[in-house]
């Protein structure tokens, strides 16, 4: 089992000189807690593909300490991605660009363009300056499974197969980056914790690719996210649970109906779709460990970071 270690001057220092020497570091960032290996180390990017048992189309994102880090890993830069830089950066969202030599192939799994961002979680950011190099790190789940929000999770889910968990607590903003292309268009790959609504405000207009059943982005394949259990959305209020099965539900704000249910998760009383997303993921694991048949998740309202929060339900509700 990896070593979980309290973040601390140290134990920062020593995760760092296991990321430079080709091993796997679990740390927290503010919106879900990634698998780090360096990204000039194929070995290392190799093996996290095999830990994830991710599919070897499925890229993933390099991680940085200084914005200024960017420019020898993309060969082009546009305006508008530098003015998202300087609106966003540190924080939870990542630029697709075209891809520089400098990044091995199997980072962006043959892709031209790389996924980038600047995180900012202060551990994060702590440990991926002291390793000096660019860290690749997607969530550290196994592929299609619920996204780790707590040190705890990546022990239960990869905790044999890495070599340290750095404990940070929770994540704060609790759903992945937000990722967005950017060539001729702007397109939106998936949407996370910087709202479109806000990328709109700083760049204009931009495209919508997250939801095709063809995807653009590997990630946006439609099994996603998913619990062991079955879940499914709720779509007609008066729905009744079949006789005999085990319910949870996943509640926006509470619902009078709660007590029909096993095991009920209110993700904000007060209706904050920020509280919400913060707590998502975290209530959809404890549902997933109490033996129920089914989770039931009621709906958000889809805008602003809710927009996020109903891509992962849907995409933890669709069947393979
Ligand atoms: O919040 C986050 O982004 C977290 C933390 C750890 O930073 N990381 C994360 O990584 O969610 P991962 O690997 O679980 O998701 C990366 C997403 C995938 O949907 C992947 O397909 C997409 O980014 N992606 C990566 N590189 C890409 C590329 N070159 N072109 C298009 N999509 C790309
Ligand atoms: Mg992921």
């Amino acid at each position: 089992m990896a070593e979980i270690l309290e973040a601390s001057k140290e134990s920062i220092e020593y995760a760092a000189s296991i990321l430079k020497s080709g091993g796997l570091v679990a740390f927290p960032t503010e919106t879900v807690y990634g698998l780090g290996a360096s990204a000039f180390d194929t070995k290392a990017v190799a093996r996290v593909f095999k830990v994830k048992n991710r599919p070897s189309f499925d890229p993933f994102i390099v991680h940085i300490s200084d914005p200024l880090d960017i420019e020898p890993l993309c060969t082009t830069i546009s305006n508008k991605a530098y003015k998202l830089i300087e609106k966003f950066w540190p924080g939870p969202l990542t630029l697709v660009l075209p891809k520089s030599d400098k990044i091995p192939d199997i980072v962006t799994a043959g892709n031209k363009t790389l996924a980038v961002r600047m995180p900012s979680h202060p551990i994060a950011l702590e440990l991926i300056r002291q390793t000096g190099l660019p860290i690749a790190a997607p969530s550290a789940n196994p592929f299609s499974r619920l996204s780790p929000t707590t040190a705890v999770h990546v022990e239960s889910q990869i905790g044999s197969e890495i070599d340290l968990i750095i404990n940070g607590g929770s994540c704060s903003i609790g759903v992945e980056s937000t990722v967005i292309e950017l060539n001729e268009e702007v397109t939106l790959l998936r949407p996370g914790g910087i709202t479109i609504e806000e990328i709109e405000d700083v760049i204009g207009h931009v495209n919508s690719s997250f939801s095709s059943a063809k995807p653009h982005s590997p990630g946006q394949l439609l099994h996603h996210y998913s619990p062991n259990t079955r879940l499914e959305i709720i779509k007609d209020k008066n729905f009744i649970i079949p006789k005999g099965l085990k319910a949870g539900l996943l509640s926006f704000r509470g619902s009078p109906d709660q007590f029909h249910f096993n095991n009920v998760e209110v993700l904000s009383e007060s209706g904050d779709l920020y509280q919400a997303a913060s707590n998502l993921f975290s209530a959809l694991h404890r549902l997933d460990v109490a033996a129920l048949d089914i989770i039931y998740a009621e709906t958000v309202p889809e805008k602003g970071i809710g927009m996020a929060i109903m891509d992962r339900l849907k995409k933890a509700e669709h069947k393979i």
